[in-house]
């Protein structure tokens, strides 16, 4: 792996848009942006419609862009960012899983927080890959702000990080289990009240 490690192109969709770059040279990126983000994001449904409605248009109005980490002709990884006044935001970010663990992500994030101008962009982290984002999260100091019960994963919350409410630290994996404790004794604790619930009515 090494070797092909010293050949990551990267491209920002911003800057060859503004440029003028061939439109069909920017159409294929984007299009095979989507096909890897499918990859990552099986479970949201409504993702593809998202793409393309929302996301694409943005980049061609300056409100969100896409960064892509290249391999020759291969596409490895990308970071899928929205940035206007209100909002700074890491929409997707994925490295495919054959090429992690080369340094990237930690590329793909220094070039998402520049073009940002934020070092602590909001981002919505599924709590099962939580743990891949630890390394790059403390050295930047993110901190997990908020839970959120994932409406298309039932079961697979979303860790909110660098949001605006009380404020936990992404720095430890001792805390991001206390975390998924809590988060599990809560899930219980519900269960067993919509149990009461259910054989008290059963019972009247
Ligand atoms: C998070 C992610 C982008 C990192 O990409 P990457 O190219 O492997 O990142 P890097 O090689 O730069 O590694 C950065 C650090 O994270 C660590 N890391 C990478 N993958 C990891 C993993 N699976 N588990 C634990 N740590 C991991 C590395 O060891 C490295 O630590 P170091 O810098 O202290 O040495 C990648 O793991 C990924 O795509 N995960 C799934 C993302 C996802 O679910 N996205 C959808 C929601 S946005």
């Amino acid at each position: 792996m090494g070797d092909n490690m010293s050949k990551i192109e990267i491209h920002d969709l911003n800057e060859l848009i503004s440029s003028n770059y061939p439109q069909s040279f920017v159409e294929k990126l984007i299009n095979d942006v989507l096909l890897l983000s499918l990859e990552v994001k099986t479970d949201y449904p409504d993702y593809k419609q998202w793409y393309t409605t929302i996301h694409v248009p943005g980049l061609y109005d300056g409100t969100r862009n896409i960064i892509i980490a290249h391999i020759k002709d291969k596409i490895v990884g990308f970071v899928s960012l929205k940035k206007t006044k209100e909002e700074k935001k890491i929409c997707t970010f994925y490295v495919e899983k054959r090429f992690q663990k080369n340094k990237i992500g930690t590329i793909l994030v220094e070039r998402a927080i520049a073009y940002l101008e934020e070092e602590k962009p909001l981002i919505t982290i599924p709590l099962d890959k939580l743990h891949e984002f630890t390394r790059i999260g403390r050295r930047l100091g993110w901190q997990i702000t908020d839970i959120k019960e994932n409406l298309y994963r039932i079961g697979s919350p979303e860790v909110i990080v660098n949001g605006n409410l009380a404020q936990e630290t992404t720095t430890q994996n001792k805390e991001i289990k206390q975390l998924v404790r809590q988060y599990r004794i809560q899930k219980i604790k519900t269960l067993l009240q919509n149990l009461k619930l259910f054989l008290s009515i059963n019972q009247n």
